[in-house]
């Protein structure tokens, strides 16, 4: 399995930030693992055509279920993939607490990605308040069934696990805490299905920096990260994909 360094730009870039994919292009030429960067869409096209034959993959933050119509204001995975994105970030916590994304939601987004030829990276996690209440374990195993789009294989699903108390606040799970999770998602997504489950990338997301990244990697079923704010740096993107190259 190829290990998966994936970027969330989230609401941040103008075409000024797509200095910063040149820089960790000219850094990291072969990364030894599979770099991802998802900018809003606005600079999908833009970054596509800086990556263009490069082992950078762009992907998308979200899109509609459906692939036109009359959605004002919404893209679909159709037009993403058309801009050159291969990937698509489907149920971000950011995106379930803003516009009240239900898992049904995420699934039938999840499943126009591939319905679109793309990857679906799925994201689940469990908010501060359910940890403490030692539902982490059923939170997110509930996400990872309700958000499963149909027909996922090891090369059109990936899974990011970001606990909602650890996006952006500097705060991690202890490195059990994450294996605990980690091993959880594995074997709930084998009775799912089945043994195509031992090629899915499991991410680790939320505050993933590079003095942290090595030891997170080092924790078993972590297959690499989806990185927030810093994906927004070559230098530390950069760090991290070494990181996990190594
Ligand atoms: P941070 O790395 O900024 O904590 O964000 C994580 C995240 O939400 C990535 O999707």
């Amino acid at each position: 399995m190829r290990k998966l360094a994936a970027g969330n730009w989230k609401m941040n870039g103008t075409a000024a930030a797509l200095d910063e994919v040149r820089s960790l292009l000219a850094a990291h030429p072969a990364a030894g693992c599979e770099m991802l960067l998802c900018p809003p869409a606005t600079l999908v096209a833009g970054m596509a055509a800086v990556a263009k034959g490069s082992a950078l993959a762009v992907g998308g933050q979200d899109c509609h279920p459906k692939a036109s119509g009359a959605h004002t204001g919404d893209i679909s995975a159709l037009m993403l993939k058309d801009a050159g994105a291969s990937h698509v970030i489907l149920g971000h916590s950011e995106r379930r607490a803003d516009h009240g994304e239900t898992d049904a939601l995420v699934r039938a987004k999840a499943e126009a990605t591939l319905a679109a030829g793309l990857v679906a990276v799925v994201c689940i996690g469990e908010t501060e308040a359910e940890r403490d209440a030692g539902q982490t374990l059923a939170v997110i195993g509930g996400q990872l069934d309700g958000s499963l789009p149909a027909g996922a294989t090891a090369a059109n699903l990936v899974i990011a696990y970001e606990p909602v108390w650890a996006i952006g606040t500097g705060r991690t799970p202890t490195l059990a805490e994450i294996a605990e999770v980690h091993a959880f998602l594995r074997n709930r997504l084998r009775g799912l299905i089945g043994d195509a489950a031992d090629g899915v990338r499991l991410l680790y997301g939320g505050s993933v920096k590079p003095s942290n990244a090595a030891e997170i990697f080092a924790v078993p079923h972590v297959d690499g990260a989806l990185v927030g704010g810093a994906s927004l740096k070559a230098a530390d993107f950069g760090a991290i994909v070494a990181a996990l190259s190594a």
